[in-house]
């Protein structure tokens, strides 16, 4: 364990820019948003400076609005991804910040719980307690334009028009809202992508999957990112159960942190009374046993067992029937010989242990399943769940996804992806000090 938290201590600090970290060298050399709250939960157990940092360099990339974007581009030098912050051409917003630049989307709202470790970490540290009531109103208005931008409907559930805002860029579950568009060559304008050059093909999204992201941005584009005409148009709308299940375990943290620092949380707390039965009502599908996404343009539920069902957890959304369910669905993929947790179901003809988030496991998710089955008291798949990932990073390194088949990691020399990753080194840090 010692040398773990050596590695981890110091894949973070190699990767700290003078105020934020970059998920990896070249392949995202930025601050990502959701990358940064996991970082700054690892930050905080050996220096509290930088996870505060790290989070206000974050939020200094909000929209007038409330919007995160799910990048930001503090240097305009970088040259090793695309697409950089001229392509976005976040400025036809006229709420987007000058300085720093930043993409047009947003990502899963992880800062709400984020700020709630650190504050539970360090209760009577004064400068954490002031940078909480700073933060504070800022997550909350993060929130507050979901539940106004992203919930046309109002009906607790928030709408994602992009894969990337998922966190799982490459996910089946987009597939057949992607078929949807067709590409023109013509209009898409010309682009050349980076990530391929530095990572391997095989276990990168594909050219034609690609194009469709390019697509979508140019559509949030035109619109001047705003919701109502993108909403109008978009061929991908969804409701996501991982954006909406971290938005409520967020809105729970919320309450808890508002109260101990003195601000009114009504609104917060009717955010979660609609919220929490719409996900039972709308998102759980009985034939698979999970949660599943809404294809909000194809008024269709996408019935596939994968990760986000089981991010459920994390916010103590399923009753226990339902909750023992998700762990027994873990507890047989245990028996059958896989590590915990693919990203996607490998029963399902679109599993792909290699590519993205079409199977393999992702660090991040790991941690937020083992924290959603401690919640249940499912202690050993909770206890699989942060074993399999230890054993996974001790053997193939501190990759960003790893083989799920037991069978294959024997003979894998390394992880997938991108190597010395942020989040994987921040989630060993987190996990290794929660078991001392
Ligand atoms: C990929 C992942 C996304 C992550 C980003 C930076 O796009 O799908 O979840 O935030 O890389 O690590």
């Amino acid at each position: 364990m010692e040398e773990l938290i050596e590695k981890s201590t110091s894949v973070l600090l190699n990767n700290w820019k003078q105020g934020f970290t970059i998920p990896t060298q070249r392949l995202y050399p930025f601050q990502w948003n959701w990358d940064s709250g996991f970082t700054a939960l690892g930050q905080m157990h050996f220096n509290v400076d930088f996870a505060i940092q790290e989070m206000q360099n974050l939020f200094s990339g909000q929209w007038e609005n409330g919007m995160l974007p799910h990048i930001i581009f503090h240097s305009e030098n970088e040259d090793t991804y695309f697409p950089n912050y001229d392509f976005w051409n976040a400025q036809v917003n006229s709420g987007a910040p000058v300085k720093p630049k930043t993409s047009g989307i947003t990502q899963p709202p992880v800062h709400g719980f984020v700020l709630e470790a650190l504050v539970n970490k360090f209760p009577s540290n004064q400068k954490v307690l002031s940078f909480a009531k700073d933060l504070f109103p800022k997550i909350l208005k993060l929130h507050q334009w979901f539940y106004t931008y992203r919930d046309p409907q109002r009906e607790g559930l928030t709408i994602i028009y992009h894969p990337w805002e998922s966190g799982r860029d490459n996910s089946p579950l987009w597939d057949n809202s992607l078929a949807r568009i067709i590409i023109d060559k013509d209009t898409l304008p010309k682009y050349t992508r980076k990530d391929t050059s530095i990572s391997e093909a095989s276990e990168r999204p594909t050219s034609d999957e690609y194009d469709k992201y390019v697509y979508l941005l140019e559509l949030g584009k035109k619109y001047k990112y705003e919701e109502r005409a993108i909403f109008d148009e978009s061929p991908f709308l969804i409701q996501d159960t991982l954006m909406n299940a971290i938005l409520i375990r967020s809105n729970k943290a919320l309450i808890q942190l508002g109260t101990r620092l003195g601000f009114d949380v009504a609104e917060i707390e009717e955010w979660q009374q609609a919220s929490i039965p719409k996900f039972n009502e709308k998102l759980w599908y009985d034939a698979l046993d999970t949660y599943v996404v809404y294809d909000l343009r194809g008024q269709t539920q996408i019935k596939h067992k994968e990760i986000g069902g089981l991010c459920a957890l994390f916010a103590e959304i399923p009753d226990l029937e339902k909750a023992n369910k998700l762990n027994d669905y873990l507890q047989g993929l245990h028996a059958r010989d896989f590590f915990l947790c693919p990203s996607f179901d490998p029963e399902d003809a679109l599993f792909d242990s290699k590519r993205y988030w079409r199977g393999p496991i992702w660090p991040q998710m790991n941690w937020i399943v083992y924290h959603g089955l401690k919640a249940y008291g499912f202690e050993a798949t909770a206890n699989i769940v942060k074993n399999n990932f230890f054993e996974l990073v001790n053997k193939l390194g501190l990759h960003e996804y790893f083989e799920s088949q037991k069978s294959l990691v024997k003979n894998l020399e390394k992880g997938y992806g991108g190597s010395d990753f942020s989040w994987t080194a921040a989630c060993i840090l987190d996990l290794i000090h929660e078991q001392s």
